[in-house]
């Protein structure tokens, strides 16, 4: 007979691991099956996010600015450094290990937590009787509750598939072997950023080509411009407006043929193209048919605002359904989930999910942007503050941004915080705290924050709001 368990989760990324731990907290059985596979072919837990997305890609990010520092800003501080050179195999071994030591932890974690573990293909067979009996690799489960957590995969460009030697996703991005000499990059969204940012680092010539006129279009419109500026004098060429038309790639090397935003022909020739336009839930191989499960024309499990699928006791997270495609909300609606089936309330907040551009300088929202807030109609006070009149930033000797804060005219609630600048990524999480309560910016200006720390710029920029900053 088909062993039971109350919780069964399809994937083992951010989102399915954590709802496996979540539900067996609860005093569910709890079992995830997940089918990545690492260099030796065992297991590789963490799905995207901890093999080829967020983990690898910050790992990168951290060498390679590292490298940058070293070879421009130490000077600033009088540390000599001569012969500096970059070591690509040797970061992306230490990029690996870091990959490995976060599979290994949550496969630690299962343990503890007493999650049974199946490495393999999960696919739903039949539902029958109240359970669904599912293949987990070479093994067949059954299970009260499934929940889907099957993640993404990188959208490719049409006519343009990957060979991740030439035409590169995400996953041959974090393992180009050598800095190409001229690097290309379609998309200036999230990963065209953070990817672009490595390679430029580490001495590539590199083109950003971007179909849309505006640059980073959902983020705010002021931050965007001043992180705009930023990459521009770093060099990261980016093109906006263009229309990408034939890729070639052969032996002689790799060309890009497109219009720019004047509609005149161009060819962008590179040594390596990363193509990063977007993702596309994932669902190969769980054989939805049999079940019946639902999926809209996009390929994405349909689910309500609850993570409920049409069919009773099967719940679906992450990147598989609708919603910003980031770890940590398919980690919280994970969360959620394990809790709904446990009777709870759980509860995830859509207007309190941090986004975070993980370039230099980092860029951090949470909440309405000021084009939203108009477009809205909505009665709004702004207030700004630098980090050029920010001591810690410049002892750190990073002045560039600022933080800005959105509040209600009347309520005076935050309704938007958004960041530019050194370390946003951890600046934004006051701002989340604050907005989770719905706090005014009354509330964080008068908070004492610890002097010098950048997150003075979070109190000032609240105080900007009623014009009233104590340093600029
Ligand atoms: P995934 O992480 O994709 O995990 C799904 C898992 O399910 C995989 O292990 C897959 O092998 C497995 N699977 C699929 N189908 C089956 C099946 N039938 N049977 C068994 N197993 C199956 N987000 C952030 O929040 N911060 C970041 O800094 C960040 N950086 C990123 C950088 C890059 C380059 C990329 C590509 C993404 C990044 N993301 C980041 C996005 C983040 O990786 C995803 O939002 C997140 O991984 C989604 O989690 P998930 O659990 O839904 O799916
Ligand atoms: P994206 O959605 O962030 O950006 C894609 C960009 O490509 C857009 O600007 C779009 O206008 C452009 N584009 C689309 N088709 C095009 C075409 N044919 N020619 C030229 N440009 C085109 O997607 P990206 O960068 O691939 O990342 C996928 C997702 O992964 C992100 O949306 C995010 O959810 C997640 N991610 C999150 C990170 C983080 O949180 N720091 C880091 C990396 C990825």
């Amino acid at each position: 007979m088909a062993k039971q368990f109350d919780v069964v989760v399809i994937g083992g990324g951010p989102g399915g691991y954590i709802a496996a731990i979540r539900a067996s907290q609860l005093g569910f059985t709890a079992a995830c099956i997940d089918e990545w596979k690492n260099a030796k072919g065992g297991p590789a837990l963490g799905g995207t996010c901890t093999n080829i997305g967020c983990i690898p890609s910050k790992a990168l990010l951290q060498s390679s600015e590292n490298f940058e520092h070293a070879g421009k800003h130490f000077a600033d501080h009088g540390i000599k450094v001569s012969g500096l050179s970059i070591d690509v195999a040797k970061m992306l071994a230490r990029k690996d290990q870091v990959v490995e030591q976060n599979n290994k932890g949550i496969e630690f974690l299962f343990k503890k937590n007493k999650v049974s573990f199946f490495h393999g293909r999960g696919s739903f067979v039949k539902a029958e009787g109240g359970l669904y009996e599912i293949k987990a690799g070479e093994e067949t489960i059954s299970a009260k509750h499934v929940i889907v957590a099957t993640g993404s995969n990188a959208r490719p460009l049409p006519g343009a598939p990957f060979d991740e030697e030439n035409i590169l996703s995400n996953d041959g991005a974090l393992r180009i072997q050598g800095v190409p000499k001229k690097l290309g990059l379609i998309g200036s969204g999230v990963i065209g950023l953070e990817m672009g940012s490595v390679w430029r680092r580490l001495g590539a010539e590199v083109t950003v080509l971007e179909a849309l006129p505006t640059f980073l279009g959902t983020v705010d419109e002021q931050i965007a411009k001043e992180a705009k500026k930023a990459f521009d004098k770093q060099g990261l060429k980016i093109e906006l407006g263009v229309k990408v038309g034939e890729v070639k790639s052969s032996k002689a090397g790799l060309s890009v043929e497109y219009t720019n935003a004047k509609g005149e022909p161009q060819k962008l020739d590179v040594d390596k193209l990363i193509v990063s336009i977007g993702r596309v839930a994932n669902t190969i191989g769980l054989n939805p048919e049999a079940v019946g499960l639902k999926l809209d024309e996009r390929g994405a499990v349909i689910v309500d605002d609850e993570c409920r699928t049409n069919l009773p006791n099967v719940w679906a997270i992450g990147d598989v359904v609708r919603g910003p495609m980031l770890a940590h909300k398919a980690e919280e609606e994970g969360v959620a989930v394990a809790e709904r089936i446990a009777g709870q309330h759980g509860h995830v907040n859509f207007n309190t999910i941090p986004w975070v551009i993980y370039t230099s300088p980092e860029i951090a929202w949470v909440g309405q942007t000021e084009q939203q807030l108009k477009a809205a109609g909505v009665a709004y006070k702004a207030g700004t503050f630098p980090f050029m009149a920010n001591g810690r930033a410049r002892a750190l000797g990073d002045t560039t941004g600022m933080v800005k804060f959105l509040a209600d005219a009347k309520s005076d609630e935050i309704l938007g915080v958004h960041i530019v600048g050194p370390m946003a990524s951890e600046l934004i999480s006051e701002a989340v705290v604050a907005m989770e309560f719905r706090a005014s910016a009354e509330d964080i200006a008068r908070i004492c924050h610890a002097h010098p720390s950048l997150s003075e710029a979070t109190k000032e920029a609240a105080l900007a709001v009623d014009k009233r900053t104590l340093n600029f």
